[in-house]
């Protein structure tokens, strides 16, 4: 989904400004309980952290930067990769430390890890007091409770309806003017390298309804940019006669909401309000979505189209359920109904199961084809229960797969470059999130395409829209100057 922020640590903030608390003041600084929480992995394990936060709030939790302050310390985990397990594993080891001051506290896993190892946590983690799933969150103030109350506690049930819908979340670390939006949980893919349909379940969509009104509340508060976060937006499907799979295949489409209406709902909500939104699945983006971002300035001309491969066998034993030239063909759609302006970015994974020299070359020429603006690139992981680790051998030494990470990576590298100087001499629109983070004299926000641009400060401030002349670029940043148009 979604930019996968490997590895990268968020920590809640104090502030208060722009967060939605939806605990009376009193009732927090009466009960007067810290919580303070980590996010590891992608966007939607970030988008939970809010809600997580929100669900505590209601028990008269704030949140707090300094973990030694905390009455709960959440870790909300992530499982895709060993080595993001492995980061958790040292983090639980540093709070040891911390606990020792202060034995009362709770020490919490959520997240994919939790989910994926359940109660085992308990056992491996001496540490650990509490494990709850990405399903099981409403039930956290019972599990604190018992904690308190002397006990460990599990709770990793997975859900066929819950969407945290009607949950609006604190939101964390925020800027301020951009924001995510959880649309549905869950996947019902079966990639053969991933954890996620183990550790988030069955997919489900949420109520069109509930999400609109979350846009347009952030919109009142002074946000200018929402991202709709799912494993696989372009499955989005809901129905107001019954939010049930098997029976909305069965329901007209005219009284389905797919994810191009959802996208032009949210549109709607305000000319001024971007729309993002990540991820999409190659097999499923439509032409109607394509032609929805083309008739609405405010959708952004931005496509997170993770590939994973550019070899057709490997994509098979992927079980990608797409090959090599439905992808391009993919990628001409974007090109031909939005334009070459559009950006694109990728996942890649090097050394699969198998995967020859040549076909690596596959990948590095579709990447010629394509011209990502963007990637993240991994080697594989083999994760435990899926169905690579059943049925492949994970045969690739780590130096090849490295080694071939890194030919994806310099090659990306060569692209973002060469895309970014497409931009140089044309005005683009920018949304400023806030100061760089290089320089206080200037400030930084991103174009319509994804890509961070910087500009003098001037009398701009974060959450306007600025014209700005592109006049420099790097392979990772754009640099310009307002301009009166
Ligand atoms: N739902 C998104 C992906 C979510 S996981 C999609 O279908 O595109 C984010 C990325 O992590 C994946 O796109 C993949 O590139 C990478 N990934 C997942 N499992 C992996 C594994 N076992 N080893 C290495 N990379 C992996
Ligand atoms: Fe994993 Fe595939 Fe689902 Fe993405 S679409 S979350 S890669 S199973
Ligand atoms: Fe996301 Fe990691 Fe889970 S990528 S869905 S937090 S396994």
């Amino acid at each position: 989904m979604e930019k996968l922020i490997q590895d990268l640590e968020i920590i809640s903030t104090d502030k208060q400004d722009n967060c939605e608390v939806r605990v009376s003041r009193e009732e927090a600084v009466a009960k007067d309980k810290k919580l303070y929480i980590e996010s590891y992995g992608c966007q939607m394990n970030f988008s939970d952290s809010e809600i997580v936060s929100s669900i505590l709030a209601k028990e008269g939790y704030s949140t707090t930067s300094n973990a030694e302050l905390a009455d709960v310390i959440f870790l909300n985990t992530c499982s895709i990769r060993e080595k993001a397990e492995l980061t958790v594993r040292n983090r639980l080891g540093q709070l040891n430390a911390i606990k020792k001051t202060n034995p009362g506290m709770v020490i919490g896993v959520l997240g994919c890890m939790a989910e994926r190892l359940k109660t085992q946590l308990l056992e491996e983690e001496k540490i650990v007091d509490l494990v709850a799933g990405p399903d099981a969150y409403r039930d956290l103030p019972n599990l604190v409770q018992q904690v308190e109350g002397g006990t460990r506690a599990v709770n990793t049930l997975l859900s066929r309806e819950e969407t945290y819908g009607d949950i609006s979340p604190v939101r964390l670390n925020s800027n301020g003017v951009t924001a995510f939006i959880s649309i549905m949980r869950g996947c019902d893919n079966v990639c053969s390298f991933c954890v996620v349909p183990f550790t988030r379940g069955r997919e489900r969509s949420r109520d069109p309804e509930s999400i609109v009104r979350e846009a347009t509340q952030l919109y009142e508060n002074g946000f200018r940019e929402v991202t709709l976060l799912g494993q696989n937006v372009d499955s989005y499907k809901w129905s107001k006669v019954e939010n049930n799979k098997a029976k909305l295949n069965k329901i007209k489409d005219a009284e389905v909401v797919n994810f191009a209406n959802l996208l032009e709902m949210v549109a709607k909500v305000h000319p001024n309000l971007r729309v993002r939104f990540s991820t999409s699945h190659p097999k499923d983006i439509t032409d109607q979505v394509l032609h929805t971002i083309k008739n609405y300035d405010n959708i952004c001309n931005y496509i997170h189209l993770p590939v994973q491969s550019g070899n057709s066998r490997i994509l098979d034993m992927m079980n990608r359920t797409y090959d090599r030239e439905w992808y391009l063909d993919r990628v001409k759609a974007i090109r031909e109904i939005i334009g070459d302006d559009c950006g694109i970015s990728s996942d890649m994974i090097a050394g699969f199961c198998s995967e020859t020299e040549e076909e690596h070359r596959d990948t590095l020429t579709l990447m010629d084809l394509v011209q990502y603006d963007f990637s993240y690139m991994f080697y594989y992981s083999e994760r435990p229960g899926t169905m690579a680790e059943r049925r492949f051998e994970d045969d690739i030494p780590l130096e090849i797969k490295k080694k071939r990470l890194n030919e994806i990576i310099e090659k990306q590298r060569q692209h973002s470059l060469e895309r970014n100087k497409l931009d140089l001499g044309k005005v683009q629109k920018i949304l400023i999130e806030g100061t760089s983070k290089r320089s206080d004299d200037h400030l930084q926000g991103r174009n319509s395409a994804n890509k961070v641009v910087i500009i003098p400060k001037g009398n701009l401030e974060k959450g306007m829209y600025v014209n700005v002349r592109i006049e420099d670029c790097t392979a990772a940043t754009l640099m310009g100057r307002e301009v009166e148009l």
